[in-house]
């Protein structure tokens, strides 16, 4: 096997299972992880609590955009985990409730605002050995990567998941608001103007609708071997 390091990405719908494939597969292998959704989601927070967000979800962007400077996104590695950090303040635990969500995809929709995570995301990426889950990684970010997988399973599918891993949190969610989340966030993700979500046509498709978590990960892991035995 080839020792040379490699770039994985992992696109995917919301929900589908690709932070936990991905995050997984990272450790097995000793990369980094990035969970490219977290920053969309810590800049969303920032948003909210600085009053860029009306009360109809309409998004202030020329104020966002003004602010960009300002919004500082780090990852703090924790045990085998990491924290998202905003400005040096841990918001792992908030940036994953339904709040966020629901106001994550027209934050993610502005161009200046992928712009800036973009690039910091392939300063990440310079000296390979990352691992990077999102809906962009193979399309835009890492067109170049060697490694590329599209995820999805049907919508009920993962609400359900969704739903249990809210609700074992302790979340008040109910398992419908889900549901209308994860389509309302599939739909403005595959249909926005800038770097639209959309499987890279080099991208092996994951369908996980009926698969465990370990048929998930050997199925992961077996694409990995096949690549890097394949560049040896
Ligand atoms: O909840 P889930 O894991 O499905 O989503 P996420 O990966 O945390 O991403 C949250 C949202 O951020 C997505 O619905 C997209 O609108 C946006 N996003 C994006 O536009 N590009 C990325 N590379 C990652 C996330």
């Amino acid at each position: 096997m080839s020792s040379e390091k490699i770039i994985i990405a992992i696109d995917g719908f919301s929900s589908s299972g690709k932070s936990t494939m991905a995050r997984r597969l990272a450790n097995t292998i000793g990369y980094r992880y990035i969970d490219s959704g977290a920053m969309y989601r810590a800049v969303t927070l920032y948003a909210m609590r600085h009053g860029m967000i009306g009360a109809g979800g309409s998004v202030d962007s020329a104020a966002l955009i003004a602010a960009l400077p300002d919004i500082h996104i780090d990852f703090k590695v924790e045990g085998d985990g990491q924290v998202t950090m905003l400005n040096g303040e841990p918001v792992e635990k908030e940036i994953r409730s339904l709040e966020v969500s629901s106001h994550v995809s027209p934050v993610a929709a502005i161009p200046e605002v992928r712009h800036a995570l973009v690039k910091m995301q392939r300063e990440m990426g310079e000296s390979k050995g990352i691992v990077m889950d999102g809906r962009d990684i193979g399309t835009v970010v890492f067109p170049a990567a060697e490694m590329k997988v599209f995820c999805n399973a049907a919508p009920e599918r993962r609400a359900q998941r969704r739903f249990k891993e809210l609700s074992e949190k302790g979340a008040e969610v109910s398992y419908e608001e889900i549901l209308a989340n994860v389509n309302e966030r599939d739909l403005i993700d595959m249909t926005r103007k800038e770097s639209p979500l959309r499987q890279a046509d080099d991208a092996v498709l994951l369908d996980n609708s009926e698969m465990s978590l370990d048929e998930q990960n050997d199925w992961l892991m077996n694409l990995y071997d096949s690549i890097t035995g394949a560049k040896a």
